[in-house]
């Protein structure tokens, strides 16, 4: 190489670092990024996030930054988390305009369809492509869950036949996680129930949903390498269950489940649904609502389990629709709206534990909110730990209060928002009002119960888990 090549190739390299060092300047000095910190190199502040409490992650920044926005680096994404009320609208009331859905990357890897299918990490398809299949043909809505109602009452009916009769003690957050994915795998599957095969998958779910907001270390060990491992054991299971349904479909069988219509379904272009994917998809629905539903019924468990006040209000609301019934009769969609304090009691259980803190979105197009540039590329995160516990919207936000829901208009407006909110908001939230209900109905018209461990140990930051199971002494009426 002579003198010249060596000095163009100098001046090329000084001219591109110049105008990189320019663009920067230019474009910082145009843009007032959201105060806050992106933590460390690399990792950023993702241990904070993860293993702080929630609440406090966001709240310190919220004191030290802004209330209202602060900038951060975690999950390997720079991210913009916008706080409070006007936050929350702000994020609903602008999805697939300034921002799209977003999962993390060890979610992304754990559910491969997304990525397989689009080619950028970073993509999730928009609500009409990724859940479409879910919202549409209405298996989740009120009407076709009235049909499923009577057979919810009596698997939950079965199930504490099963495993609380004749018992001094049970353990409730793996009872609730048997439920959850009895429920799941009937309705969702249309599979009948095994209970060997529900003690496996529990493991396996248990696995996965530790891994979704894991680090991504694939290495024996680590809950990442866990939840790979345990994804794609249910993968296999599901492909063996979609392959069984095929048949069933073709030999005529009529069946009304999620599942078979994924298989039946085809796209605008007339092709059906691999079933790999199929796969996938059903994977992110059960995961979506296992840990979120079984995390409810067992904190519920321990809140009332503290207040005999509370139980006695919820016994009579109950005794009350079991009385207006025959012997024997299941219960039915207008039982389910009488039961408005239980409900109430079902909606402070989330809000002092909240089964799933909140999600990312990714910037379509840089945006300005409360006088901050948010960048394309960027992530978004919203978070029910930035308005839960706020004593400007929760009086006493310490304090178990079912009777804040009956206050006036209950809740200021996107202060409560367990299930998210807009075109994104939780499809599942109807399903997980009647199978709590369900559950509750039965387990209060025949138990009275009190906690073996008062004061338990929460583990698991971003999924709250009761250390010891929960453990509850039982007296049957
Ligand atoms: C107490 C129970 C539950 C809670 C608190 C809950 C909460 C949430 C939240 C906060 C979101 C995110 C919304 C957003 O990104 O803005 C969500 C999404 C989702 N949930 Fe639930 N959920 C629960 C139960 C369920 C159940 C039982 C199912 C399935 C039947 C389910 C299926 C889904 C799905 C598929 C999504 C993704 C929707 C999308 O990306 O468009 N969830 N849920």
């Amino acid at each position: 190489m002579d003198a010249f090549d060596l000095s163009t190739i100098f001046v090329l390299i000084f001219s591109l670092i110049l105008t990189a060092i320019l663009y920067q300047n230019h474009s910082s000095k145009n843009t007032k990024l959201p105060p806050g910190s992106f933590g460390w190199p690399v990792l950023g502040e993702t241990i904070e996030f993860l293993f702080s409490k929630p609440e406090k992650f966001v709240n310190d920044r919220m004191n030290k930054y802004s209330p209202d926005i602060f900038k951060t680096r975690i999950m390997g994404e720079k991210t913009a988390v916008i706080c409070g009320p006007s936050g929350h609208k702000f994020i609903f009331s602008n999805e697939e305009k300034l921002f799209t859905a977003f999962r993390t990357h060890s979610m992304q890897r754990i559910f491969r369809s997304y990525q397989s299918k689009h080619p950028s990490p970073s993509f999730a398809p928009p609500p009409s492509q990724s859940t479409r299949v879910i919202r549409q043909p209405g298996f989740l809505k009120p009407e076709a869950l009235a049909r499923y109602l009577g057979k919810m009452d009596s698997i939950t009916k079965e199930l504490l036949q099963s495993h609380w009769e004749g018992k001094n003690e049970i353990k409730t957050y793996p009872f609730a996680k048997i439920l959850t994915l009895t429920l799941a795998n009937r309705f969702f599957l249309g599979s009948t129930n095994n209970s060997e095969r529900i003690a496996k998958l529990v493991n396996y779910f248990d696995d996965i949903t530790s891994g979704l907001h894991a680090m991504i270390l694939n290495v024996p060990g680590t809950a990442f390498h866990q939840a790979n491992k345990a994804a794609i054991a249910v993968r296999r299971e599901l492909i063996g269950v979609i392959k069984d349904k095929k048949e069933e479909i073709a030999n005529g069988v009529k069946m009304q489940d999620i599942l078979c219509h994924m298989i039946v379904v085809k796209d605008s272009n007339g092709k059906l649904m691999g079933e790999n994917e199929i796969a996938d998809k059903i994977m992110g629905l059960l995961v979506a609502g296992y840990s979120t539903v079984a995390t409810t019924i067992a904190f519920l468990m321990k809140y009332v389990g503290e207040r005999p006040d509370i139980y006695e209000k919820i016994f009579t609301e109950q005794k009350e629709i079991a009385l207006a019934k025959k012997a024997g009769e299941l219960l039915e969609w207008e039982d389910m709206q009488k039961m408005k304090y239980s409900w109430n009691v079902i909606c402070e259980t989330m809000r002092l534990t909240p089964p799933l803190q909140g999600t990312f979105r990714e910037v379509l197009t840089d945006f300005t909110y409360a006088g901050y540039t948010i960048p394309k590329g960027w992530k978004v995160y919203w978070t029910t730990s930035s308005t839960n516990k706020n004593p400007a919207y929760f009086q006493d936000p310490e304090e178990f209060d079912p009777s804040r829901y009956e206050k006036g208009d209950g809740p200021t407006p996107y202060t409560y928002v367990p299930f998210g909110g807009g075109p994104r908001m939780c499809p599942g939230k109807e399903y997980a009002r009647l199978a709590i209900l369900t559950f509750l109905h039965n387990v209060i018209m025949q138990y009275k119960w009190e906690l073996l461990v008062p004061n338990e140990k929460i583990v698991g930051d971003m999924m709250p888990t009761p250390e010891k199971g929960l453990p509850i002494r039982l007296h049957k009426y």
